[in-house]
C-alpha cells in the first residue's frame, strides 16, 4: 500500500484531455511510483459527452467549471490542457490555491502571461508546490538518450542545431479552429511547433538560445470558413468539401515561421515550424552536430537515434542508427523488452510518472521544465516574433 496518494484535477477532455488522462491511469501499472495516483476530477466544455468521458477514462466526478476542481481538498495536482489563453488564469488560481500545476506548452500564448505564470509559480515554490511543463517529447527514450550524450560529453562542442517541426493538416480546407485565432493561441506554429523543438534543442544540448538574428512568419491562409458555419469543430482534418454560404473569419496567426539563433556554447542552430509543409504529418526532428559526433532524431521514427562517431578514424566512420529500446536506454526498460516500440502516448506516461516521482521525493528519469524553464523557451518564441516583425536581430 502507498502511504500517499496524488489527486489528479484534469481541464480539458479532447487530445490532450484524453493523452493525459491515459498518461494518469497509466504511469502507476508501469512505473513503481513514490505515491498513488487517483484520477478525481474533470472539467471540460464539452457538456454533453463530460459524463462519458469521465467515466470511459476513470475520473470520479466531472464539471464544466474548471474553478469546481479546486473546491475538492484531495485534488493535490491540476492539469492543464486546454487552449493557450487559459493557461494563465487556470495556473494562477491553482497556484493560488496550493495546487501543484502541469501545464500544457506553449507555457503560454503571450510572454506577458508566461511571466506572470513564473512568477506565481516562484512564489507558490516558497510553500512547496511546483509547476511542471508537458514538453513530452522529453520523455521519448531517443530524445533523453541523447540529452545523456551530449552531457556526458559525446559531442563535445557543439556546432549546429538544425530543428524543423513540420505538418501539413493546416491547408486552406481546415477551419478556423481555435489554433487559428490569436486572441485564443498566441500563434499558430511557432507557438504550438517552434516550442517543442526550442525546448528539444535547449534540453538536448544544455544550452541556452541567446540570440535570434534572422526570422521570418508567414500566414499563406489569410480567411478560414468559421466552425460554426462550417457545420461543428473539425479537429485538424483537412479536405472537406466547399459549403456554399459558408462563413470566413481571418486567420490571426503565423502558419509558418523560420528562424536563425545563435547558442550560448558558440555554436548556431535554425528552426522552421510550419503547418502546411505537405507530406510530413508530424515530422519532429533535430539533428546536433559536435566536435566529436553528430546525432539526429526524427519522430516519425521515434523509437531511433541516429549516431556518428567522429572520433572513429575515418574510413570506420558512418551513421549508426540505434534503436532507443533497450533497459539501458531512458524509459524502455520499463515498458516492453527490446524492439517491442513505443509510441506516442509513452512520453505522456513517462512524464506524468516522473511528475509523480518528482513529488515523492525521487528523481524524474531526465529533468521536467517547470514554468521558470519553460519562460526561457517562451522567450526564444517572443524574441523570434519580433526579430520577424523589425527585420533585426533580437538578444534573448
Ligand atoms: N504536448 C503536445 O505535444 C501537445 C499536443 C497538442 C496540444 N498541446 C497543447 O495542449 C493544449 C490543448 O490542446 P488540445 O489539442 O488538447 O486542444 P483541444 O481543442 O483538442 O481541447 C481543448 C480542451 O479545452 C477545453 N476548454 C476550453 N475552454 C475551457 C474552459 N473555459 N474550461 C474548461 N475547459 C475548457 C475544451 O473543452 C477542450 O476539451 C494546448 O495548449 C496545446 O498547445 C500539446
Amino acid at each position: 500500500m502507498k502511504t500517499k496518494t496524488l489527486g489528479i484535477g484534469l481541464v480539458g477532455t479532447k487530445f490532450m484531455g484524453k493523452a493525459h488522462s491515459n498518461a494518469w491511469m497509466t504511469a502507476p501499472r508501469f512505473f513503481d511510483l513514490p505515491m498513488a495516483v487517483d484520477l478525481r476530477a474533470v472539467a471540460g466544455r464539452e457538456v454533453a459527452s463530460l459524463a462519458a468521458f469521465a467515466q470511459r477514462w476513470g475520473w470520479r466526478c466531472c464539471s464544466d467549471d474548471w474553478r469546481d476542481l479546486l473546491d475538492d481538498p484531495q485534488v493535490g495536482l491540476v492539469d492543464v490542457c486546454t487552449p493557450n489563453h487559459l493557461h494563465a488564469e487556470v495556473s494562477i488560481v491553482a497556484l493560488e490555491a496550493g495546487r501543484h500545476v502541469a501545464c500544457e506548452k506553449p507555457l503560454a500564448g503571450t510572454l506577458a502571461d508566461a511571466r506572470a505564470m513564473r512568477d506565481a509559480a516562484a512564489k507558490a515554490a516558497r510553500k512547496g508546490v511546483r509547476t511542471f511543463v508537458w514538453f513530452n517529447y522529453r520523455r521519448c527514450p531517443a530524445v533523453a538518450f541523447a540529452h545523456q550524450l551530449v552531457k556526458e560529453g559525446k559531442l563535445g562542442r557543439i556546432f549546429h542545431v538544425r530543428a524543423s517541426y513540420l505538418q501539413d493538416w493546416g491547408g486552406p480546407s481546415t477551419p478556423l479552429l481555435w489554433r487559428f485565432q490569436g486572441k485564443l493561441a498566441g500563434s499558430g506554429a511557432h507557438g504550438d511547433l517552434n516550442a517543442h523543438i526550442i525546448d528539444m534543442a535547449r534540453f538536448i544540448t544544455g544550452e541556452e538560445v541567446t540570440e535570434v538574428v534572422g526570422a521570418l512568419e508567414e500566414t499563406f491562409v489569410k480567411e478560414r470558413d468559421l466552425v460554426e458555419s462550417a457545420g461543428g469543430a473539425i479537429a485538424g482534418k483537412g479536405a472537406r468539401r466547399a459549403v456554399r454560404g459558408v462563413r470566413k473569419g481571418k486567420s490571426t496567426v503565423d502558419d509558418a515561421v523560420l528562424f536563425l539563433a545563435r547558442m550560448s556554447g558558440g555554436g548556431v542552430a535554425s528552426f522552421e515550424a510550419t503547418r502546411l509543409a505537405t507530406g510530413n504529418l508530424n515530422r519532429n526532428q533535430i539533428e546536433v552536430n559536435g566536435e566529436k559526433g553528430s546525432l539526429k532524431f526524427d519522430f516519425e521514427r521515434m523509437n531511433e537515434l541516429e549516431w556518428w562517431d567522429h572520433t572513429l578514424p575515418a574510413r570506420m566512420r558512418g551513421w549508426t542508427r540505434i534503436m532507443c529500446t533497450d533497459a539501458g536506454h531512458p524509459y524502455a526498460g520499463n515498458y516492453w523488452p527490446a524492439a517491442h516500440v513505443l509510441g506516442y502516448e509513452h512520453g505522456f506516461v513517462s512524464q506524468a510518472a516522473d511528475i509523480v516521482m518528482t513529488l515523492g521525493r525521487k528523481r524524474p528519469v531526465v529533468p521536467i521544465p517547470d514554468f521558470a524553464d519553460a519562460y526561457e523557451t517562451q522567450r526564444v518564441l517572443d524574441a523570434a516574433v519580433r526579430c520577424a516583425r523589425t527585420r533585426r536581430p533580437v538578444r534573448v
